[in-house]
């Protein structure tokens, strides 16, 4: 039997093994990009941003050393492994990288000129709802090309600092509490959004044998999600609307949705809570992950609220004042708890009914 103190040793620096790196390569991009950035301002005559304030600098380190601690508590507790992170070989990592760089020239044009509606182009008006034919981010393609899905998950990480996959994690908890005792395989989980898969991956981890299905709006993302998730068995994933979730009433056991409700419209938040709530059986549970909101850390409220000036985020505006308790409340759902992670929060509702 090996020694508890060794194997908590070898649990740590197995953890740290995968984190670290990964936190100095996006955080390493992060930091280059930011110079690139200042060095073109500079040439263009431009004034330097008002530096940043170092109460929240200092209060992101050390929210970021609490979600890597937490991530690393839940290993501990035997909630899911050790994480891996899946982002591909090292030839995999600088090809994105490539694409990453080579991409910031045409977004910074595109922020310029604030052009936030290239892709609402005559193919795809009609074929998506028109709050989605937009530049999120100001991103080439939209959600709508096989490049930008390659390059999302960059994005995501380096502005994250290699936090991304942590913060997803941290809906694992919540999802073992209301799948403790069961037997994964009778289960059901379905994720909306799924983008690229990594929440899924970090699933599967957690339950190898859990059937999951992913749906998300864009035929680039799914195909991604695809190859990504190909080691796995028991995945389902299709090009679909969380606004009509492809599942009958009452019969799947969580609903996961990590980073989109800041992507929708007030109003389409609503349907796809009533969608969830639709599908869960009695007792099913909800999970969100998303973006922390105003007055959950003071001191990040000015910068959540410039946060859509600089990124094009139509609708994290309103993201950030919705009251999710009240908002679920008439489809039957109730809100059991949120928890904040780094600059996201993990919010959990349960389906009335038996449990
Ligand atoms: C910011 S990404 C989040 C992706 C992924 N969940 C993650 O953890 O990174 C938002 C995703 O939501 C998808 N999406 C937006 N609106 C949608 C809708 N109404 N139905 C399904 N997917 C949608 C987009 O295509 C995109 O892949």
């Amino acid at each position: 039997m090996s020694d508890p103190p060794l194997s908590r040793l070898a649990t740590r620096l197995a953890y740290a093994g995968t984190q670290l790196p990964r936190r100095a390569w996006y955080g390493g991009h992060l930091y280059v990009m930011r110079r690139l950035a200042a060095e073109v301002r500079r040439r263009e005559g431009q004034d330097e941003r008002a530096r940043s304030d170092p109460r929240v600098d200092a209060r992101l380190d050390a929210d970021l050393r609490a979600l890597f601690a937490q991530d690393l508590a839940n290993v501990e507790a035997g909630i899911y492994p050790v994480p891996a992170d899946h982002d591909g070989s090292l030839l995999t990592l600088i090809d994105r990288s490539r694409l990453f760089f080579r991409d910031l020239p045409a977004i910074a044009a595109r922020r310029k000129r604030n052009a936030t509606h290239e892709v609402a182009n005559a193919t795809m008006r009609g074929r998506r709802p028109d709050y989605y034919l937009q530049n999120f981010h100001f991103q080439t393609g939209g959600w709508l090309t096989e490049d930008s899905a390659d390059r999302y998950d960059t994005q995501v990480e380096v502005l994250f600092k290699g936090t991304a996959n942590a913060m997803r994690r941290q809906a694992l908890p919540p999802l073992a509490d209301a799948f403790a005792g069961r037997d994964q395989r009778s289960l059901r989980l379905i994720d909306l959004g799924c983008g690229t898969g990594r929440f899924l991956d970090c699933v599967k981890q957690a339950w190898p044998r859990l059937p999951v299905l992913g749906l998300d709006l864009s035929g680039a993302y799914v195909r991604h999600a695809r190859r990504h998730l190909g080691r796995w068995a028991r995945v389902n994933l299709v090009v679909a609307n969380a606004e009509a979730i492809p599942a009958p009433d009452n019969s799947v056991d969580a609903v996961t949705s990590v980073f989109v409700f800041h992507e929708l419209p007030g109003e389409v938040r609503r349907t796809v809570i009533g969608e969830a709530a639709r599908v869960l059986k009695p007792g099913g549970r909800l999970v969100l992950v998303d973006s922390l909101q105003l007055g959950d850390e003071a001191v990040y409220d000015a910068m959540l609220e410039r946060f859509p000036q600089f990124y094009h985020e139509p609708y994290y505006d309103s993201y950030i004042r919705e009251d999710f308790a009240a908002a679920v409340r008439p489809y039957g759902l109730m809100h059991r708890r949120s928890t904040k992670a780094y600059v996201s929060k993990v919010m959990v509702f349960d389906k009335h009914g038996p449990n």
